[in-house]
C-alpha cells in the first residue's frame, strides 16, 4: 500500500492569502468570504495581522506574516484568472482537483445550477469536508483520489459525474506538487470523461533558477523558526514550460484558448506587487474540447 499523504498544509497557505486579501486587494474583481470561515483559530492569527499590516516583531510571527502576505499577492491574480474562465464557459458538471480549502464551489454563484465535484487526496480532503461544516451554500459532492496511484475516471463515474455531459475541469496550484507523469496520466484521465465543450483550467509553474532559489529562501525561513516547512512534505515534482502543456493537452484532444502570466494579470488588477519573479512564472492556461 502506497504510504497516505498527511492533510495539506499548503492548502492552509493559500486559504490564509485569499483571507487575507478579501475585500483589501482588487476589491470588485477578487473576493473570497469562505476562506476565513475555512481557517481554524490559530491560523487566523497571521491573517490578521497582514489584513491590519500589524507587522508582528519576534521572529517566528514575522516568518509567518510574509509568507501569508506573500500567499495573498499570488493568489488574487491567479483566482481571478481562473473564476473569469469558469464564468466565461458555463458548463453543467464543474469538477475541482486537488481543491484544498477552494471555496468556489459555496462563493460563486455561476456554480449554483452546476452539479460539483471536489477532488483532493483523502486526509485532505477529510478535513476540508470538518473545516466547511456551517459554511452557507450548497456543498459540492466530495471524491476522495490520490493522483499517484487512484483512478480518477472510475471514481469520478461512481460520484455520479457524467462523461457524456460537458465538464469544466479546475486545475489550481496542484501540478508542481505531482511528478511529469502524475501530470500525464491524470490530463489522460480527465480526458477519457470530458465530452465535447469541456473546458480545462490549469495553473502550473514554469521551471526558473531564480523561483527555486526563491523557495529555498522561503523554507530556509521557515527552518529559523524551528518549523517544518509547509513544503517539507509537499516538494514541487514538476515545472513544465506553456509549449510543454500545451503539446500535453492537444495529445488529449485540448486546444489552447488563453493563457495568463500572472504579473500581468496582477499589474492590471493593481495588486501590490512584491514577488514579481514568482508571480511572472505561474501559470493559468485555458484550454477547450471542441
Ligand atoms: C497548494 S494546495 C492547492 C489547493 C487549492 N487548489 C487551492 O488553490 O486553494 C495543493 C492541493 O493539492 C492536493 N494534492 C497534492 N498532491 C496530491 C495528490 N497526489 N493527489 C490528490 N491531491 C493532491 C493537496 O491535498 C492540496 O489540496
Amino acid at each position: 500500500m502506497p504510504e497516505a499523504l498527511p492533510a495539506s498544509r499548503t492548502a492552509v497557505l493559500v486559504c490564509q492569502g485569499r483571507a487575507a486579501a478579501h475585500g483589501l486587494i482588487a476589491a470588485g474583481r477578487f473576493a473570497d468570504p469562505t476562506a476565513i470561515r475555512l481557517l481554524r483559530a490559530d491560523e487566523r492569527e497571521a491573517v490578521q495581522w497582514v489584513r491590519d499590516a500589524a507587522v508582528p516583531q519576534p521572529w517566528r510571527q514575522r516568518v509567518d506574516y510574509e509568507s501569508v502576505r506573500a500567499n495573498a499577492e499570488m493568489i488574487v491574480p491567479r483566482t481571478v484568472a481562473i473564476d473569469d474562465a469558469v464564468r466565461a464557459h458555463p458548463s453543467p458538471q464543474v469538477v475541482i482537483l486537488g481543491a484544498g480549502l477552494d471555496g468556489r464551489a459555496w462563493r460563486m454563484p455561476e456554480l449554483a445550477d452546476a452539479l460539483v465535484f471536489e477532488v483532493d487526496q483523502p486526509s485532505s480532503q477529510r478535513d476540508k469536508r470538518e473545516r466547511a461544516e456551517g459554511l452557507p451554500g450548497t456543498p459540492p459532492t466530495f471524491v476522495a483520489v490520490d493522483f499517484g496511484h487512484d483512478r480518477l475516471t472510475e471514481a469520478l463515474a461512481a460520484a455520479g459525474h457524467r462523461p457524456s455531459e460537458p465538464t469544466s475541469w479546475i486545475w489550481e496550484g496542484v501540478v508542481p506538487y505531482l511528478t511529469t507523469a502524475e501530470v500525464s496520466t491524470t490530463v489522460a484521465a480527465l480526458a477519457a470523461c470530458s465530452a465535447p465543450n469541456s473546458r480545462l483550467i490549469v495553473n502550473f509553474q514554469l521551471p526558473g533558477t531564480s523561483v527555486t532559489l526563491g523557495r529555498l529562501v522561503a523554507r530556509l525561513l521557515m527552518a529559523s523558526t524551528g518549523r517544518r516547512s509547509v513544503w517539507a512534505t509537499e516538494p514541487w515534482r514538476s515545472t513544465w514550460t506553456p509549449a510543454a502543456m500545451a503539446a500535453l493537452l492537444a495529445r488529449h484532444g485540448f486546444t489552447v484558448t488563453g493563457e495568463h502570466d500572472l504579473l500581468e494579470t496582477a499589474r492590471a488588477l493593481r495588486v501590490p506587487i512584491r514577488h514579481a519573479t514568482s508571480l511572472t512564472h505561474s501559470r493559468v492556461m485555458v484550454a477547450d474540447r471542441t
